[in-house]
């Protein structure tokens, strides 16, 4: 399902709120409940899944490689398990994955231990932007093939592996990567391990924990992961919270807004997806965590916001990996509070949706805040009292949900419009993003 086109108009100051909202389920997890419960055994059950473009490409693969998949109520669904290395596809079977490099990612690494598959894979005109070469080399040690040689950009053919082989792999910053790498590993004979410096997000080893027989981790300044290859998985039955990275946009309308209160319900709290949150505490904003619960190893519960003075932001290289989809919205943060920001160790921001560095340092320049980017680091140098006067801001069809909802946030708060070119891609992840919005009482204008 490919969402009609629209741009939006913002030309509005928001006002002081005061409310508590349900933001959409995360997209992260959504995503893994289906790969993981088709190449498990019996029948899984996901709960609350996130039903936007970036699920809806998921389950259409997976539907396209033999995966049943039937909706079972609102936001419930049955996934029937095909077991590991059983997908199929007839020969030139073309997948698109859409906007999703998690898609993307996770699925090769499915397919690439999958014997006998010939498959044309590409995506829309962001993902087919985006370099997958570390991927296609990561692939080529369980011995897939990528075609043409050389190209490191969809669409390209991809022929699986015949003879799964395990190999050690020593995971830099992407949680892709690695729960692709993790995935491929599951049905290749021997034992896959990776070493993880830097904790990137841990859904994948979350959902697969509780089989013994094939994932174990050892904790430490480093983890250990260790796949066992070819151990059948048992079946999933998940609840999914809130999209910590969609209650980001709401967190930071509220700490940049005027005597307002918001309590996001059900969030998602993982500690390698909260670093946003930690930055932000660490800089004077006020935001607590209550009500925490856990389901599936996932810790779940509600943040609580109030308007705050934040101090400019000193974010260490660290922060990235934990808040690696919060940076466009940090940098409307940052932007907006006086004094200069730094954000180091964010060289991947580049490869995301859009260049996310350049297409926001060209949307603050068009509110007048100076900013220099060199070497994966980024300064911001905030103005909280921001001259309005003829300014405009424009962003043209990047294909990037998350830059849209901070240009809107940017908006809301300055008073200065906005024009925002092709919105609905926000639909890959936050499909009740304008609703919400809307509770919080903004004021917008959607342009067919
Ligand atoms: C994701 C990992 C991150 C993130 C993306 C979702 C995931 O990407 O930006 O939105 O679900 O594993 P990288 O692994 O490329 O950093």
């Amino acid at each position: 399902m490919i969402s009609k086109s629209f741009n939006l108009n913002v030309n509005c100051l928001i006002k002081p709120f005061n409310k508590t909202v349900e933001v959409d389920p995360d997209k992260s997890l959504s995503i893994r409940s289906f790969l993981i419960g088709a190449i498990s055994q019996e029948i899984s059950h996901a709960n609350n899944v996130l039903e936007s473009e970036d699920v809806f490409s998921t389950i259409n693969c997976l539907k396209r490689l033999g995966v049943s998949i039937k909706k079972r109520g609102n936001k419930s669904y049955a996934i029937y398990g095909k077991g590991l290395g059983s997908l199929f596809a007839k020969k030139n079977t073309k997948l698109n994955f859409g906007n999703s490099g998690t898609l993307a990612r996770l699925l090769i690494g499915i397919l690439s231990t999958t014997p006998n598959l010939k498959i044309k894979v590409q995506g829309d005109h962001s993902l087919n932007k985006r370099n997958m070469k570390r991927l296609i080399e990561l692939m080529s040690e369980f011995g897939a093939e990528f075609a043409p040689k050389g190209k490191h950009n969809f669409p390209l053919e991809m022929t699986s592996s015949e003879m799964p082989v395990c190999f050690k792999y020593n995971a830099g910053v992407s949680a892709q990567l690695k729960s692709a790498v993790i995935l491929g590993g599951l049905n290749t004979f021997g034992t896959t391990e990776i070493i993880e410096k830097q904790k990137s997000r841990n859904h994948t080893e979350n959902l697969l924990k509780k089989n013994l027989q094939s994932i174990k981790i050892v904790n430490g300044k480093n983890n250990l992961i260790k796949i066992y290859g070819k151990k059948t998985l048992k079946p999933l039955n998940i609840n999914i919270p809130g999209d910590p990275s969609s209650a980001a946009f709401f967190t930071a309308l509220t700490l940049l807004n005027r005597n307002s209160f918001l309590k996001i319900k059900n969030v998602g709290l993982n500690h390698t997806r909260v670093g946003f949150y930690e930055l932000l505490k660490k800089h004077g904003a006020k935001i607590l965590f209550k009500n925490l619960k856990k389901n599936n190893n996932e810790i779940y519960g509600d943040i609580i916001i109030k308007s705050s003075k934040i101090k400019p932001i000193r974010a260490s290289q660290e922060y990235y990996v934990k808040a690696t989809d919060e940076y466009p919205i940090l940098f409307i943060i940052a932007a907006l509070t006086k004094g200069i920001s730094i954000f180091k160790g964010i060289g991947d921001l580049a490869n995301k949706e859009s260049n996310r560095v350049k297409e926001m340092q060209k949307i603050l320049k068009q509110i007048g805040v100076k900013t220099i980017s060199s070497k994966g680091q980024l300064k911001i140098y905030g103005n909280d009292n921001l001259n309005k006067k003829n300014k405009k801001i424009k962003v043209p069809n990047l294909g990037d949900h998350r830059i849209c909802m901070s240009a809107k946030v940017l908006s809301l708060i300055t008073g200065i419009p906005v024009r925002i070119k092709n919105f609905e891609t926000v639909f890959t992840s936050s499909p009740s993003f304008l609703k919400i919005m809307k509770s919080l009482g903004a004021k917008f204008e959607i342009k067919k």
